[in-house]
């Protein structure tokens, strides 16, 4: 019988080759391990983002707008922050204020109502639900972070997700259902968001995955413009997938759709969007492109399989958790098939061009979906502030906050704000805004934030994230993505989906917790003792 595994030291050719061959993975060859994260700033400050800007700008600021009464703070005496917002030498006194009795003492809790310097940011699957399951703690850790602690602190977070196949408008109305709260598109990043920024640079794409034609009408509305599926590629010619036939569902879905030519199509792009309902017919239609002659249908690449159309993966996940008690093959499980099939016929490794976590593409586009949300929480906060005072009928604080007289509308409320777009938002976001059928520009969309404009003080002053605290499941994309960009995200890791508890994780958290609600009380207490810290640091008494 032959020896299969290795235990001694006494290894054998046929074992070195069978070791060899079964460490080799498919999935793991981006080098995301020898990323070195950028380091963390020591001048970001960790006092809330409104107490910054308003020790910052005191002149022009109507403290009693921005405090509630509940507030055991004296508004006077808010220490001006420590971080990269400081122009100032002296720090004001403080004093806590309360029941009307002035106490000189350094406060052991804050409890005005504020904006935080941190942020969170949320894997979905295996944190906050399981397949059709929500968990509990995921709505209350969404409540706490919208101000239901003990600090009366508002915690902005955005989901980084790589899931897909839904529109992320339509994901956040199901997400809004199930976390009991108002979420909107422009926090949710799924696997295949990053793409729409690849609208302009392929004519005809074939899209992969997802249910019925929900990634066709996903891709057009990023604004690609010929965009096809393996269903319209199997009406052309159904000899393509000689164990599949298309179904009357299947053919619903295209059935106003021409039947196109793809001998004469050139498919520039394959884009896996979404999980494949149909490994086989679309592994087939995938590997056929990959070998193809400039990505025509029917032949055979006469240059080395080096002129097919590139391929893209919306993420690689090898396994995700859903309400199974084992975890189920994602995406990645598709890429690894495909990959090897690939090199089984050519003998050469695929490429992939990878997004979904733990991708750098995606951790960039998280960065600036972060900070549009970060200025739009803000916003939102200030104006809500002003509105509760209105009576004062001092505007001081809406001065800085002014919308200029032009009127925009929020999709989760009806506040107004400016809506010009500054120079640095353009820089940032010198993307194309897509006027797509059908979608509506008085809401706020992420080409709305692009061209929302707080005022200039705000944009100027708005510091980076003191932290990002990421939580997931997946040590493997979750922590991986977390660890590997910038060592100002923190990650942690919970029990509820892919990792298995007591087992060691392949990439190890900052942090590891029973659940999200768990992990969000750990990092909010944290934050809350180096707000204490650095404030009675900072005042003077
Ligand atoms: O297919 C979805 C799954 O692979 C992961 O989703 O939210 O855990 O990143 P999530
Ligand atoms: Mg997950």
């Amino acid at each position: 019988m032959m020896k299969t595994t290795t235990t001694t030291n006494n290894t054998t050719a046929i074992d070195k080759e069978i070791t060899q061959t079964t460490t080799t993975s498919y999935l793991n060859n981006d080098r995301i391990d020898e990323l070195i994260p950028i380091p963390k700033r020591t001048d970001i400050s960790c006092l809330s983002l409104t107490d910054q800007l308003i020790s910052e700008y005191p002149s022009t600021c109507s403290f009693k707008n921005v405090f509630n009464s509940n507030s055991n703070i004296n508004t006077s005496i808010i220490p001006r922050s420590s971080g990269a917002l400081t122009d100032f030498n002296s720090l004001s006194k403080m004093m806590i204020n309360n029941n009307n009795n002035n106490i000189t003492a350094k406060p052991q809790l804050i409890n005005h109502k504020r904006i935080a310097s941190y942020v969170f940011a949320f894997d979905i699957d295996g944190v906050l639900v399981r397949g059709p399951n929500t968990l509990n703690e995921g709505v209350e850790a969404i409540k706490y972070l919208e101000g239901n602690n003990p600090y009366n602190i508002k915690v902005p977070y955005i989901f980084v997700t790589n899931g897909g196949g839904k529109h992320e408008s339509l994901r956040a109305e199901d997400l809004s259902n199930r976390l009991e709260t108002k979420i909107v598109e422009e926090q949710i990043i799924q696997g295949h968001t990053p793409m729409k920024e690849l609208s302009n640079e392929y004519d005809n794409v074939l899209v992969i995955g997802g249910v019925g034609d929900n990634v066709k009408k996903i891709a057009k509305s990023y604004g690609f413009k010929n965009v096809f599926t393996s269903t319209d590629i199997m009406r052309w010619n159904p000899s393509v997938t000689p164990y599949y036939e298309l179904t009357e569902d299947d053919l619903k879905h295209c059935i106003n759709d021409e039947v196109y030519d793809f001998s004469k199509i050139k498919i520039d792009a394959i884009l896996v969007f979404a999980d494949s309902r149909n490994w086989a017919a679309d592994q087939q239609i995938i590997l056929e492109l990959l070998m193809s002659d400039n990505g025509y249908m029917g032949t055979i690449s006469k240059d080395n399989f080096n002129n097919g159309p590139s391929i893209y993966f919306a993420h690689s996940d090898f396994v995700w958790s859903t309400n199974y008690n084992l975890v189920r093959y994602g995406m990645g499980a598709l890429q690894v098939s495909i990959a090897a099939l690939y090199k089984e016929h050519t003998g050469k490794e695929m490429k992939v061009i990878r997004f979904g976590k733990p991708q750098k593409a995606t951790f960039e586009y998280a960065n600036k979906v972060m900070k549009c949300w970060r200025k739009n929480v803000l916003d939102n906060h200030f104006e809500e502030m002003s509105s509760i005072n209105n009576d004062d009928k001092d505007d001081s604080m809406t001065d800085i906050f002014s919308n200029n007289g032009s009127e925009y509308k929020y999709a989760n409320n009806n506040t107004n704000t400016n809506t010009s777009m500054s120079e640095s938002d353009e820089d940032d976001f010198n993307d194309n805004d897509n006027d797509n059928e059908g979608e509506s520009h008085n809401s706020l969309t992420f080409e709305g934030l692009k061209r929302m404009k707080l005022n200039p003080i705000v944009e100027k002053v708005l510091p980076p994230p003191s932290t990002v605290y990421f939580v997931g499941d997946t040590p493997e994309s979750d922590i991986r993505f977390a660890n590997s960009h910038d060592e100002s995200w923190f990650s942690i890791l919970v029990n509820t989906g892919v990792y298995q508890k007591g087992t060691e994780p392949k990439y190890k958290p900052k942090h590891h917790c029973e659940n999200v609600l768990e992990a969000v009380k750990f990092a909010v207490e944290r934050e809350h003792a180096k707000e204490c810290e650095e404030w009675n640091r900072d005042s003077m008494f």
